[in-house]
């Protein structure tokens, strides 16, 4: 193949043979077989890699995650909060407060009575804890969205924020919104006996409901955090499962999380107090690592 080394020429000659008409040692005949049988080999290759990733994307559904193990226990969280969850204001300086009050009334912008007037999206859920509220399976083959439970703002009394009670801020009695974040699926269940509770909640239990407690995390606050009040759905005992399951963004847009708002009333002025709030299920569990996971603390200094 490779030219004539005995002729003349050399590898001028080698470029171009113009007596056997060939390229590079090649005919045209036998250069368009290469390229035919590269174009054929990397045709099969890219065919190979698109088909795999088909068959992988076949098996996601986008309705339902493949995988849920890792989250499966809900997270507690609140608003308003802030990176080493710390809340400090002087309640005679509206300055120290705007920003918890502004993002307060940001995250309930859209529990508005206004905005969940649709009946097509939205429906009464009932005003006690009732059991989950079942829309048909997760499957691919029904489209149709799902709607959504309503929860009104007015609920919250004290802390809905509206009529610009400012939620207590100004008064040192600061409010804080809970929400148990969403999880596409997830059935919480209701603790099955009142021994695990607190005792302020085992007389109160419901099968119907996620309770929630807060208390003072740190023993030497006892007594300096004073009466905390709850509001919202049942007056404010809990999450209620009829809220339960959630459907995923795409079959349950309009969905709203049920809310629990805490409003300490009595809490010791000019002193960093640490609260611990907790859910309590047979299936909300809490770990070491995520200070997040069925709980949380937060530490409060209300100064005058
Ligand atoms: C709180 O704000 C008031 C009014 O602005 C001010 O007089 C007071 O000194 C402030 N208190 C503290 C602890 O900063
Ligand atoms: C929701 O209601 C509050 C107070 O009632 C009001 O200030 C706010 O503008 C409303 N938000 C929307 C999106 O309608
Ligand atoms: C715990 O629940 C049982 C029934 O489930 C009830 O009889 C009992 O009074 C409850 N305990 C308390 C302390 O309320
Ligand atoms: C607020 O707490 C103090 C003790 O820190 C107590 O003396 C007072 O009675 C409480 N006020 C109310 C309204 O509960």
């Amino acid at each position: 193949m490779s030219g004539n080394k005995d002729s003349d020429g050399g590898w001028r000659s080698f470029l171009w043979n113009s007596e056997k008409k060939e390229f590079l040692g090649r005919t045209g005949g036998s250069w368009f077989k290469i390229f035919l049988f590269y174009v054929i080999f990397y045709g099969c290759l890219a065919g190979i890699f698109v088909g795999t990733i088909q068959a992988m994307l076949l098996t996601l559904s986008n309705y339902k995650p493949t995988y849920q193990d890792r989250v499966a226990p809900p997270g507690l969280s609140h608003t308003p909060c802030s990176e080493k969850s710390e809340i400090s204001f002087n309640k005679s300086d509206p300055k120290s407060y705007d920003k918890y009050v502004v993002s307060m009334k940001k995250f309930l912008d859209k529990y508005n009575d206004t905005e969940q007037g649709d009946i097509k999206k939205f429906e009464d859920c009932g005003d006690d804890a009732r059991p989950y509220k079942d829309r048909g399976n997760l499957l691919d083959n029904e489209k149709e969205k799902r709607k959504a439970c309503r929860f009104f703002r007015s609920w919250l009394d004290t802390c809905s924020g509206e009529s610009n009670n400012d939620f207590g801020f100004p008064e040192g009695k600061p409010c804080l919104i809970v929400k148990l974040n969403r999880i596409v699926n997830f059935r919480p269940k209701a603790p099955s006996s009142n021994q695990t509770l607190p005792e302020a909640l085992q007389a109160k239990s419901n099968p119907n409901l996620i309770p929630i407690y807060c208390k003072n995390k740190k023993d030497e606050d006892e007594g300096k955090i004073g009466e905390i009040k709850y509001f919202g759905h049942s007056n404010g005992a809990g999450f209620p499962l009829q809220y339960y399951p959630y459907y995923g963004k795409l079959l349950h847009p309009d969905y709203l999380q049920p809310l629990v708002a805490i409003q300490f009333t009595n809490l010791t002025l000019n002193t960093e107090l640490r609260i611990e709030c907790k859910v309590y299920g047979d299936n909300i569990k809490y770990s070491e690592k995520d200070r997040y996971q069925g709980r949380f603390d937060v530490k409060i200094t209300v100064t005058s």
